[in-house]
C-alpha cells in the first residue's frame, strides 16, 4: 500500500498534462513505416505534440484534436510551463524505470518537448481549426470512417487512473467508428505498470466485433512500453 502511494508520487501531475512529442517519435510508437500515404490520419489528444505540422513534410495529412485546442496559443505555453516542473521532478525521480537509450538524460527531453511546443504553435497560428479542432474523447465531431487511420498517443492507458475502463471501452469504439485502423501507444500507467484497463477494453472491442491486437513497435522508453494496441474492423 505504502510502495503504491510512493510510486504515484513520481510523477505528481495535475490532471492530463500538455506535454508533447515530435514527428519522429510518433513514427515510432506507432511504427508508421507501414502507413497508407493516401489517407488521412486524426491524431486523438495531439496537445503540443509537433507530429501533425510536421507529418505534413513527409506526405502524410493530419488533423489534431484535443479540448486544449479550444485555448489561445498564449495559454496552452502558459499550461506547459505549469506542467514543466512537476513533469521534470518526475522523471529525475523515476529515472530507473525509464531506458534511456533514445533520449539520453531528462534534461535532453525537456528540450525536444520544448520543439515539440515550438513547432506546434507556429503551425496553431497559422493553420487554426483547419488543422486543430477542439474536441474530447469520447464523443468526437467526425463522421463514420473520415479518417484511415486514428492515433492516440500518451493519453488512454497512460492516465488510466484519470480515465476508468468505461471511459476507455467507449473513448476506443469512437475512434473505431471515425477511423478504418486505429493504434494506442503507451499501454503502460504513469507508474510505470501494464495498464489494468487493457484487458477489458480488449474484450469489450472484440465483443464489439472490432479486431484488437497488440503490436511490437520500434521504442522503449518506459520499460516494457515496447507495443501498440491495433484496432481494425472485421
Ligand atoms: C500528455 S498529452 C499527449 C500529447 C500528444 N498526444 C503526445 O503524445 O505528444 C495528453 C493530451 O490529451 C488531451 N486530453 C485530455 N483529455 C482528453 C479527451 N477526453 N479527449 C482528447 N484529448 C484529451 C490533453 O489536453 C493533452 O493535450
Amino acid at each position: 500500500m505504502f510502495k503504491e502511494a510512493a510510486i504515484r508520487k513520481e510523477f505528481d501531475l495535475q490532471g492530463i498534462v500538455p506535454w508533447g512529442r515530435r514527428y519522429d517519435e510518433y513514427a515510432e510508437f506507432f511504427a508508421l513505416a507501414d502507413l497508407p500515404l493516401e489517407g488521412a490520419v486524426l491524431d486523438v489528444g495531439g496537445g503540443p505534440a509537433s507530429f501533425a505540422a510536421e507529418a505534413a513534410g513527409h506526405g502524410i495529412e493530419v488533423l489534431a484534436c484535443d479540448p486544449i485546442y479550444a485555448a489561445s496559443g498564449a495559454a496552452i505555453r502558459h499550461r506547459f510551463e505549469e506542467t514543466r516542473n512537476d513533469m521534470m521532478a518526475g522523471l529525475r525521480v523515476a529515472q530507473y524505470r525509464f531506458n534511456w537509450k533514445r533520449y539520453g538524460s531528462p534534461e535532453r527531453i525537456e528540450r525536444i518537448r520544448r520543439e515539440a511546443l515550438d513547432i506546434f504553435l507556429a503551425d496553431f497560428e497559422v493553420r487554426g481549426r483547419e488543422r486543430y479542432v477542439p474536441a474530447s474523447l469520447p464523443a468526437l465531431p467526425f463522421g463514420n470512417d473520415a479518417f484511415q487511420t486514428a492515433l492516440c498517443s500518451h493519453l488512454l492507458f497512460l492516465y488510466g487512473d484519470d480515465l476508468d475502463a468505461a471511459f476507455h471501452v467507449a473513448a476506443m469504439k469512437e475512434l473505431a467508428r471515425v477511423a478504418r485502423e486505429v493504434r494506442i501507444f503507451p499501454l503502460i500507467n504513469l507508474d510505470g505498470r501494464p495498464s489494468s484497463h487493457l484487458p477489458v477494453v480488449m474484450e469489450a472491442l472484440e465483443e464489439a466485433g472490432l479486431f484488437a491486437e497488440l503490436v511490437p513497435v520500434p521504442f522503449e522508453f518506459q520499460r516494457g512500453a515496447t507495443r501498440m494496441l491495433r484496432i481494425r474492423k472485421g
